[in-house]
């Protein structure tokens, strides 16, 4: 049987989705962009990967956040995506801002981890043949490497960029001092620095209290926050137990041992609140992220469409009074 051919809605920019320009730059993003590092792998079923990625299109997302060793297995989240390109996306991909990483393990031997020049040049041209892309938006280094010297690694970068296979470059997870010689490297070289990508989410305040988010913004660079959720703590999904379809239940990146007590009263009184302002928790923790203005974007995960509906909702009230604030502190407290 033939597949019917995907035609995308026809008001997919007009049904909701708010745009956020990133930072000083030409590019705006969706105030919620659809990260492929879970259930989009070659353990998934390609037929639920489709369904997801149609409904965020449809829905305005036009970013799609990938890395080389997303799955599992390691580049299968990338070859589900150019399956997608491939069936869907392809007549589109001009209306797409795509992201891939080097920078975790991903082959053996020493070439395939970190930052060095050999690796992320290697890892790109393997990510472009997997994703079935002649250049991707945006290529990040996607973590600090200690042992390599960061100039190594940000003149990687911006060869890359004039090679053509990435329009632009970020950095994630870097601590903020690596961040910084980062910003003002690349600018000497006129390779703007687009995006941080760092987590946070109302468990995790890291880039705040670091000066992350502040830093970004003083350099014209946006922030996009992966794991807005904590990987799905901040959601009905644990409430009432782990149910077996879950990531927790699974037992990779979100252990068991974090569920405590303590944090689930937390997320439960939390759950109260959001339910208050006619959300669910979800919803609530995702225009918490996004009611900050140095935020460009909340990179989102999800194993269905109801989920992906859920946290679409999110964009309709990013608003938060003091009374709302300050009783999010004292749960949290
Ligand atoms: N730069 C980095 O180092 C880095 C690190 C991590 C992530 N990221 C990026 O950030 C993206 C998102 O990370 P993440 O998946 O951890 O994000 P997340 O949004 O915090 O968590 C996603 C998980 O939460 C659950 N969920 C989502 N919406 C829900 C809803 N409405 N109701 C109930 N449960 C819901 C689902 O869990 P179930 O699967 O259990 O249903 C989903 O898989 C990744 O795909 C990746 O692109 C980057």
């Amino acid at each position: 049987m033939i597949p019917p051919i995907y035609s995308p809605a026809a008001d997919r920019y007009d049904n909701g989705m708010k745009y956020r320009r990133c930072g000083r730059s030409g590019i705006l993003l969706p105030e919620i962009s659809l990260g492929l590092w879970h259930n989009f792998g070659d353990v998934n079923p390609l037929a639920n990967s489709l369904a997801m990625a149609h409904h965020a299109f449809d829905h305005g997302i036009t970013h799609f956040d990938l890395a080389n060793n997303y799955g599992p297995s390691y580049g299968s989240a990338e070859e589900t995506f150019g399956q997608i390109m491939k069936k869907s996306f392809a007549p589109y991909r001009d209306e797409l801002f795509i992201s891939s990483k080097a920078g975790y393990d991903m082959w053996p031997g020493p070439y395939g981890n970190w930052g060095s020049r050999k690796y992320l040049m290697s890892s790109l041209d393997q990510s472009l043949r997997r994703m079935n892309l002649e250049y991707v938006d945006l290529f990040y280094t996607h973590r600090y490497d200690p042992e390599t010297p960061l100039e190594e690694t940000l003149q990687a970068l911006v060869d890359i960029v004039r090679q053509g296979k990435a329009l632009y470059i970020g950095i994630s997870r870097y601590p903020k001092e690596a961040a910084q010689f980062a910003y003002r490297y690349l600018e000497e070289r006129d390779v703007h620095c687009l995006l941080y990508q760092g987590k946070y989410n109302l468990l995790n305040r890291e880039p705040e209290e670091e000066g992350i988010l502040r830093q970004a913004q003083e350099n014209g660079t946006g922030f996009i926050a992966f794991s807005p959720l904590a990987q799905g703590l901040l959601t009905n999904r644990y409430l009432n137990g782990i149910p077996a379809d879950s990531r927790m239940a699974q037992g990779g990146s979100l252990k068991e041992n974090v569920l405590t007590p303590a944090l689930l009263g937390k997320l439960k009184a939390l759950d109260k609140l959001a339910g208050q302002r006619g959300q669910t928790l979800a919803e609530m923790a995702l225009a918490w992220v996004l009611k900050d203005e140095m935020v460009t974007s909340v990179i989102i995960g999800a194993s269905s469409v109801e989920q992906l509906e859920d946290n679409l909702k999110a964009i309709g009230n990013t608003q938060f009074s003091e009374e709302e604030l300050k009783a999010i502190e004292e749960i949290l407290d």
